[in-house]
């Protein structure tokens, strides 16, 4: 296979972030003059686009967003999977402006009758009977990790090397440098309230062998995963994979925990209804209110007969779990247009044709020009990844990570006017993407591995 010229890379790169910096005069200036801003930015993993500072937004519609220089994008990126209803989609705006403006009241301390209309929905798309609601899918794996540990009476949590399931402080672990079972916390954990060894046990994906292992232990309240790997690029199971965790999760008494915020890509009911998953609890966030914070965990009976058996389980004061915004008539009006109206079966239908679409126009150009990258798809989703053969867990796709590389991709892409995720090589279809918008990155993706490969 042929092999990346390091030198050519750099020349290309420093054109690039030339352009970039020739293109986006106002970003530049708005990133500058932020200095009240911790890192310059709202919040500080905004400092993670390309070209040294973010693109600022002007505005965005369906697949395309307007930064403040007046360059218009096409969105694959669509807010790390938080905009993959498409940005500001109508149903969603109508029934929130409704919500603010019409009939008022967006904090009242009381429910309205949005929220039993999403559970059901929920209920019809993942299986879980019963459902609580958050803000964001972090606060939703954090209260569903308590239950767990209640439930079981367990102290430990089982997690993947190198996932990401939010800010939850058990989840921030790899397989550290004595191997199997050794969890360590992963590079750049700000402030770990314990080492993490003391809360979690650690397997890799795609090895039934390691998880096997840390659960024999007999400690680990629950096991909590996506289907697929998303977030270190996607790392997709193996046949037999998860039957194989959801056997042995019932064989040491562990709850399974499958969490679907990016996963859910892969069609109306996320992996667990195309693959007929069978969680203990599930946990959704980001796209299910089209953008509007929101987030939702969901229970087996079982898991909801055991804390109502345990007398010491305060769920409705202070006892750990809730927030005084969670489940709010806003987020719950949100949802209720977004997955009644907008995230339909018939959008999933399109987004994964063009997603098929993406990956086969990558496939070709990395077999013209015999590159040695791989591309994985999940449905509506799909990321290219500086390996081949393809990962199969989180270990080997985090050491395939090419700085240089990707930022020579991303800066590529977004001066010619298509936009990929900041942290990764990720594009995600919307409802509103066009074969058009695929077709551009195919040409641009063929045009910078051409410039790379041949010079
Ligand atoms: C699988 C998964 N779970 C949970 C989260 C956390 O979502 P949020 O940032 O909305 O809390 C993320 C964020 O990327 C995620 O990828």
């Amino acid at each position: 296979m042929a092999s990346i010229d390091r030198e050519r890379l750099g020349i290309l790169l420093e054109r690039e972030r030339t352009s970039h910096l020739r293109r986006t005069p106002s970003s530049r200036a708005a990133f500058e003059a932020a200095d009240h801003l911790f890192g310059r930015v709202p919040m500080t993993w905004m400092n993670k686009w390309s070209g040294g500072y973010p693109l600022y937004l002007a505005g965005a519609h369906g697949n395309r967003i307007t930064d403040i220089d007046g360059n218009e994008y096409i969105d694959f990126a669509l807010g790390d999977t938080a905009a993959m209803a498409g940005h500001s989609p109508k149903a969603t705006v109508d029934a929130v402006t409704e919500r603010i403006g019409g009939a008022g009241g967006i904090t009242t301390m009381m429910p309205c009758t949005d929220a039993e209309w999403v559970a059901a929905e929920l209920t019809r798309r993942f299986g879980l009977p019963l459902w609580s609601y958050s803000l964001t899918a972090t606060d939703a794996n954090r209260w569903a990790l308590r239950i767990a540990r209640m439930v079981t009476g367990r102290p430990k949590v089982m997690a993947f090397s190198y996932c990401y399931h939010g800010s939850v402080d058990e989840t921030f672990v790899i397989t550290g440098p004595d191997g199997d079972g050794d969890a360590t916390h992963r590079g750049g954990n700000v402030g770990p309230a314990v080492p993490i060894s003391q809360t979690t046990r650690v397997a890799e994906f795609n090895d039934i062998a390691s998880v096997e292992a840390g659960l024999a232990h007999g400690d680990v309240a629950v096991l909590i995963m996506e289907p697929a790997l998303t977030n270190i690029g996607i790392v997709l199971p193996e046949p037999g994979f998860l039957e194989a965790v959801r056997e042995l999760c019932t064989k040491y008494g562990t709850l399974l925990l499958i969490d679907e915020t990016h996963t859910i890509s892969a069609g109306p009911g996320g992996c667990t209804a195309a693959w007929d998953l069978k969680p203990d609890i599930f946990v959704i966030g980001k796209s299910i209110g089209g953008g509007i914070p929101c987030g939702a965990y969901g229970v087996s009976e079982e898991v909801a007969a055991g804390v109502r058996a345990n007398s010491e389980a305060d769920l409705v004061d202070v006892g750990g779990v809730g927030g005084t915004l969670a489940g709010n008539v806003l987020s719950t009006a949100a949802m209720r247009a977004t997955l009644g109206e907008v995230l339909t079966d018939e959008a999933f239908a399109h987004m994964i044709t063009l997603a098929t679409e993406f990956r086969e126009g990558v496939e070709a150009t990395l077999t013209a020009y015999d590159v040695p990258w791989s591309i994985a798809q999940l449905g509506a989703r799909a990321e290219y990844r500086f390996v081949s053969p393809a990962p199969t867990n989180g270990t080997q796709s985090a050491r395939a990570h090419d700085d240089e590389l990707e930022e020579f991709l991303h800066l590529f892409m977004s001066n010619r006017g298509v936009l990929m995720t900041p942290f990764h090589n990720m594009a995600l279809m919307c409802p509103e993407t066009q074969r058009t918008d695929v077709v551009l990155h195919t040409r641009l993706f063929e045009a910078a591995v051409s410039e790379l490969m041949t010079g």
